[in-house]
């Protein structure tokens, strides 16, 4: 669609309601994971070649720990030997938050580099849960960050019952490859991201970014910003201080509910930080084929694991706030305060020396916040000339 820029601005502008979020729950810094939980399983949802770790092994394995910049890794097992006879497993790690997160969430992840290569399948994702009896995808799943092997580009997708889709003249960023969020090959309503180093080399090389969600009665946005253009009232936020989005620009992926019943087809949802490998997307073999040599489990999972030394993601923060005075009120009362060790973090790509701050974050705990200080201009500008750039 061709728009004027006057236009455009008018049609993003009315996508979101001004309001400000209240902060729900931090992970960063020394207590990270305290508030997920490990899979303990083999993937049997999206049937990757891995075993998830428990907690203790992920310990023990050095497979989830935070750094000593104070950020959080995350990583599949690139030290063992996989025997390619047989049915085989590498060690990786699925978490899920121990919240459930309500509509009126908004979810912030800082990462500076997320796992890339071929046979490999990241995602950050909100699974819905499902009452006892229902089946996938009865509670929806929203997908904020997904990719497989050498993708230079993250992919969006929400995957719902019928009667879910993204409207047509929907106004975002990014590219949309299917509308039908109940589509029958399972993709769900995808877009693919088309601002630059949104994932792999690409992604890692530039600092990474940041990623936001908006899971709201009004739809579903999703925005990437590379290092250098996250908006400031990201890289300003304080642990304690409420997020406006007034300066994050146009979503890379809109959902909005003239398409999609959101209160309908969204109840609560964990947040879940996954690395699967090969399986139903990565694995399949023409998909595989299209970026890789050789078989995805032969070529990859087999043999010493050296290959993976990319295979991890490198997270200062995950953020989520909620529009509910109520319920910020509550997660924050509900949690027995404690306190935290001192995580020296940093968040900052360009050498920057990022201020610390120490406060009582998201379910009452005291966590170790590192702020990006990076200080931005004209990100909106830059967001605006690129869409028009991209025909928007
Ligand atoms: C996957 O395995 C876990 C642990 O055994 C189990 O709790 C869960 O129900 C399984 N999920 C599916 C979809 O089979
Ligand atoms: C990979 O995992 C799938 C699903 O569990 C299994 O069917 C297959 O045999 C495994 N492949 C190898 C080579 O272990
Ligand atoms: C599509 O929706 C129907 C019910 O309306 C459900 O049974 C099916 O599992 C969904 N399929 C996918 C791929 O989401
Ligand atoms: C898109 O179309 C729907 C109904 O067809 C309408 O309600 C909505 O206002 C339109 N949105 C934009 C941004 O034009
Ligand atoms: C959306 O779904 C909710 C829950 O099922 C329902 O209460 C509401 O009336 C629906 N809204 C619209 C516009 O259909
Ligand atoms: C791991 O395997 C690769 C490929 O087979 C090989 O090039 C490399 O030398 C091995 N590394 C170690 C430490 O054995
Ligand atoms: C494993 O990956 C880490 C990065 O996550 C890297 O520093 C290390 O060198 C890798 N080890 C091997 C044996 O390749």
């Amino acid at each position: 669609m061709i728009m004027t820029r006057p236009t455009l601005l008018l049609a993003f502008c009315a996508l979101r309601a001004a309001a400000a979020y209240y902060p729900l729950i931090e992970y960063s810094g020394t207590t990270f994971f305290d508030g997920f939980d490990f899979y303990g399983a083999i993937d049997n949802t999206t049937w990757g070649n891995v075993t998830y770790v428990d907690a203790a092994d992920a310990n023990a394995e050095s497979l989830a720990y935070v750094n000593g910049a104070g950020n959080a890794i995350i990583k599949v097992d690139n030290s063992s030997t996989v025997l390619e006879a047989g049915i085989q497993y590498r060690k990786s790690v699925r978490l899920t938050s121990k919240y459930k997160f309500e509509i009126g969430t908004l979810f912030i992840i800082d990462a500076l580099h997320m796992p890339y290569g071929c046979s490999v399948w990241p995602s950050i994702w909100l699974n819905g849960v499902l009452e006892p009896g229902q089946v996938w995808p009865a509670a929806g799943e929203i997908d904020l960050i997904e990719a497989i092997n050498l993708f230079d580009h993250n992919q969006m997708a929400l995957h719902s019952y019928a009667g879910c889709v993204q409207p047509a003249n929907v106004t975002q960023m990014g590219h949309t490859l299917i509308h039908d969020c109940n589509d029958t090959t399972a993709s769900g309503c995808t877009v693919a991201e088309t601002k630059p180093n949104s994932f792999g080399a690409g992604f890692a090389g530039n600092g990474g970014g940041a990623f936001g969600l908006q899971f709201d009665v009004a739809g579903v946005f999703m925005w990437f910003w590379p290092r250098p253009s996250i908006p400031a009232s990201i890289t300003q936020a304080t642990p304690t201080g409420t997020m406006d989005l007034t300066d994050w620009g146009m979503p890379s992926a809109a959902y909005p509910a003239a398409g999609c019943n959101i209160t309908e087809f969204f109840p609560a949802q964990e947040l879940v930080v996954d690395i699967t490998l090969c399986g139903l997307w990565a694995g399949i073999p023409d998909v595989y084929a299209g970026d890789c040599p050789g078989t995805c489990f032969g070529n990859n999972i087999a043999g010493n694991g050296s290959n993976y030394a990319n295979a991890y993601f490198e997270i200062p923060a995950i953020r989520t706030y909620t529009i509910d005075a109520g319920v910020a009120a509550s997660a924050s009362a509900s949690a027995a305060p404690q306190t935290t060790g001192s995580a020296s973090g940093s968040a900052a790509a360009d050498g920057a020396n990022p201020t610390q701050v120490t406060t009582t974050g998201g379910a009452g705990r005291t966590v170790s916040t590192p702020v990006i200080p990076v200080p931005l201009v004209g990100a909106v500008a830059t967001i605006l000339l690129l869409g028009l750039g991209l025909g928007l």
